[in-house]
């Protein structure tokens, strides 16, 4: 019987979302690779359980995460029966409805009868009454953004979510989207989108417009899926993201310009007595609308290492300006 580690809560930072009163730790712990029915059950355990001995309340899911899509919601589904159920009211579960799910004209996108029912579907397959926070996962350029958003105040109209969120939206869809959902009655929580030292096209736009709308932001592969970390640096291993066959992350991303910058990176991390990745993850931190990072994960001892960046978070201007000069 899983008892969480009592000094939880001890190392880990958490931050209010944007303006809203729930706080999120400043790591969260993503179910979107390593977590699917293909994945070993053991581990995916031991993944999660760790995150939580280390303070980390949330998971991020969708109801795509696999494979197969809904396999990594029915592994958090079994966990939270045999181990976390205790603990429920010490989670924040999201999950989210954008991409394809199931056949035909209602399994995708952003109309009110697939976003409904997916949220059900979900519901099920993790064995909860309520998510604490559902996202549209993508915009949809067809159905009008009132009926997406008319759809996202119904679940929590209905009880089965305690907030919304938006995912990949533009600046000026966001601010569209959150007026819209303000006339409804509901703020919108945050919007997750993706933010690291190599993909920085959220800087100029879309965090200002969400710190002014005070909607948090939740950033995802901070480590470019592990291109900012160490893992590639003398091959690609099999059993890592690139190596291991994601359609996501294709061994020719890894490429000898990546490779190059991260080498460079990493003897800046190590002159600061620290990881790559931990670097990397301190630098997204010092955006202070960036309420939490999702990290992703094949072991524990990464959530670890991980974790560890927060006890190095401050740079100083001339770390700051070495690291601009590396990314030119
Ligand atoms: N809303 C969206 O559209 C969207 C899109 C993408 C992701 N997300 C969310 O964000 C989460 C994180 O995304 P991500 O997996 O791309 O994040 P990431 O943190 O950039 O990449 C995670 C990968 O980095 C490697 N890694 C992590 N820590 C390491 C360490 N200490 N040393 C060496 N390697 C390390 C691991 O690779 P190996 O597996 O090779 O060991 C791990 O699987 C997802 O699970 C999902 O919840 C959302």
């Amino acid at each position: 019987m899983y008892q969480a580690n009592e000094n939880r809560y001890e190392t880990m930072l958490y931050q209010r979302c944007g303006q809203s009163g729930l706080k999120l730790p400043r790591l969260s712990l993503g179910f979107w690779h390593n977590f699917g029915e293909t994945a070993d059950y053991a581990a995916a355990r031991a993944m999660a359980l760790t995150a939580f001995d280390l303070g980390i309340t949330h998971f991020d899911l969708a109801n795509n995460y696999g494979p197969r899509p809904g396999s990594a919601e029915v592994t958090l589904g079994r966990l939270l029966k045999e181990d976390l159920r205790p603990y429920r009211d010490e989670l924040i579960i999201s999950t989210k409805a954008g991409y394809t799910m199931w056949p035909g004209p209602y399994g995708d996108w952003g109309s009110r009868k697939y976003l409904l029912a997916s949220l059900d579907q979900s519901l099920r397959r993790l064995g909860l009454d309520y998510v604490d926070i559902f996202y549209h996962h993508r915009p949809d350029p067809e159905t009008p953004l009132e009926e997406t958003m008319d759809a996202l105040a119904s679940a929590v109209r209905q009880g089965k979510a305690l907030y919304v969120g938006l995912s990949n939206y533009s600046a000026a869809d966001s601010s569209r989207a959150a007026r819209l959902l303000e006339d409804r009655g509901i703020h919108c929580l945050i919007h997750q989108s993706r933010y690291n030292m190599f993909d920085r096209g959220i800087e100029t736009d879309l965090l200002p417009l969400l710190e002014q709308e005070g909607i948090g932001c939740i950033a995802f592969s901070s480590l470019a899926q592990g291109l900012l970390t160490n893992r590639y640096f003398n091959g690609i291993p099999a059993d890592s993201r690139a190596g291991s066959g994601s359609q996501f992350l294709k061994p020719g991303r890894v490429t000898a310009e990546a490779l190059a910058k991260a080498r460079q990176l990493d003897q800046l991390a190590q002159a600061r007595g620290q990881s790559l990745s931990q670097m990397a993850l301190a630098w997204n931190l010092r955006l202070k609308p960036l309420t939490s990072l999702i990290i992703g994960s094949s072991k524990p001892e990464q959530i670890k290492e991980d974790v560890a960046a927060l006890n190095q978070l401050t740079f100083s201007a001339e770390e700051l300006a070495r690291i601009e000069e590396i990314l030119a």
